[in-house]
């Protein structure tokens, strides 16, 4: 008699290509990830058809496209345990993305934060993919039957619609999607703020070179941002978001680079000198960005190597998607005869 080993729970997430990414993506989300392919099936999409609701240079888009998806690997994703892919390669994605946008409701849709927030930012392109941009997300997660997906804090409310049109979908039609939970990333790792005005989020878009940290960043210049980066004068080293809001942030990001709790940091830093904090924080975090940087300039030495990961990775998640969007339709009433795979198989 063979013993079945219990099957693991799916866990999914994703990230837009659009451009460099900074620590703060690092420390948020992909560093997140690695530990999740020990327990989950585990599976990581460079989400190129989200990135099209903002005007997007092609050749530029191509670039950061696999470039992205180098990042994943370089940070510890492993394509012999996680299926890591580009969305635009699998076409059910776009194909759930319209069923189940006749399940989700104009008015939701209008209450997206985000989409109010990018609907002001980008007022000469409001357009429709960014309204339904949370549908597309939806059926990223629902085809694969995530159980959990791992989001920073902004896409809570995505989270919590992707449920919405899954409990509904499954009460009118039975229950074909799995109703995912979201998990919020850990202990603040994702509030990495800008090193010049630390009221904000670390952003990619950021006009000051000093005011982000980028993962591609040699680590002479990782020094120099983190020496100039805002403090104040109060000369104590302290969790104060209010108060001391520059030295929080240098306290987080040493955290999230060494992996020791608040307790420990303060203990190490209970000499309250900024200029070692700096330098300390700025060190922590070459010693996580080095081996990164190195697969990162290997991978992208070898584009065969890539696409191979990347060919593969499509190929997986097609099997399963089809299988997922076959069986919605099925229940829907559209002809899946000519489909390839049947869910019934
Ligand atoms: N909307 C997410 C973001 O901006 C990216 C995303 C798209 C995503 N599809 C997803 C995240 C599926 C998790 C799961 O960060």
């Amino acid at each position: 008699m063979s013993m079945e080993l219990p099957k693991r729970k799916v866990a999914l997430s994703a990230a837009q290509p659009t451009g460099q990414l900074t620590i703060g993506n690092l420390f948020g989300a992909i560093q997140n990830w690695v530990p999740l392919q020990e327990r989950y099936n585990t599976i990581f999409c460079v989400v190129d058809l989200h990135a099209l609701t903002v005007r997007q240079d092609p050749q530029q888009l191509r670039k950061h496209i696999l470039e992205l998806a180098a990042i994943y690997l370089a940070a510890g994703v492993d394509p012999e345990q996680s299926v890591v892919f580009i969305q635009s390669q699998v076409h059910q994605h776009a194909e759930l993305a319209w069923i189940l946008s006749t399940f989700a409701q104009l008015g939701e849709l209008e209450r997206m934060t985000q989409f109010k927030d990018k609907a002001q930012r980008h007022r000469h392109n409001v357009n429709a993919g960014l309204f339904t941009y949370p549908v597309l997300m939806a059926a990223d997660i629902l085809l694969y039957g995530a159980h959990v997906v791992p989001v920073g804090e902004d896409q809570k409310q995505h989270l919590e619609l992707t449920r919405d049109i899954a409990i509904r979908f499954n009460n009118a039609f039975g229950p074909v999607f799995q109703v995912p939970d979201p998990l919020i990333q850990s202990q603040g790792a994702e509030r990495v703020r800008d090193l010049q005005n630390p009221a904000k989020k670390m952003s990619k878009s950021a006009e000051s070179e000093l005011s982000k940290v980028m993962l591609l960043d040699d680590a002479s210049t990782v020094l120099k941002k983190f020496k100039k980066a805002v403090t104040d004068s109060l000369g104590e080293i302290r969790f104060d978001e209010i108060n001391q809001a520059g030295v929080t942030n240098l306290l987080t990001i040493w955290c999230a680079a060494t992996g020791k709790t608040r307790e420990e940091a303060l203990h190490h830093f209970s000499h309250n000198l900024y200029g070692k904090l700096k330098v300390e924080t700025a060190e922590a975090v070459n010693v996580v960005l080095d081996p990164i940087r190195n697969r990162y300039r290997e991978l992208m030495n070898d584009p065969g190597e890539l696409e191979r990961i990347l060919h593969k990775g499509a190929e997986q998640a097609r099997e399963r998607a089809e299988h997922t969007l076959v069986s919605v339709m099925e229940v829907l009433g559209l002809p899946v005869a000519h489909r390839k795979v049947s869910s019934r198989g």
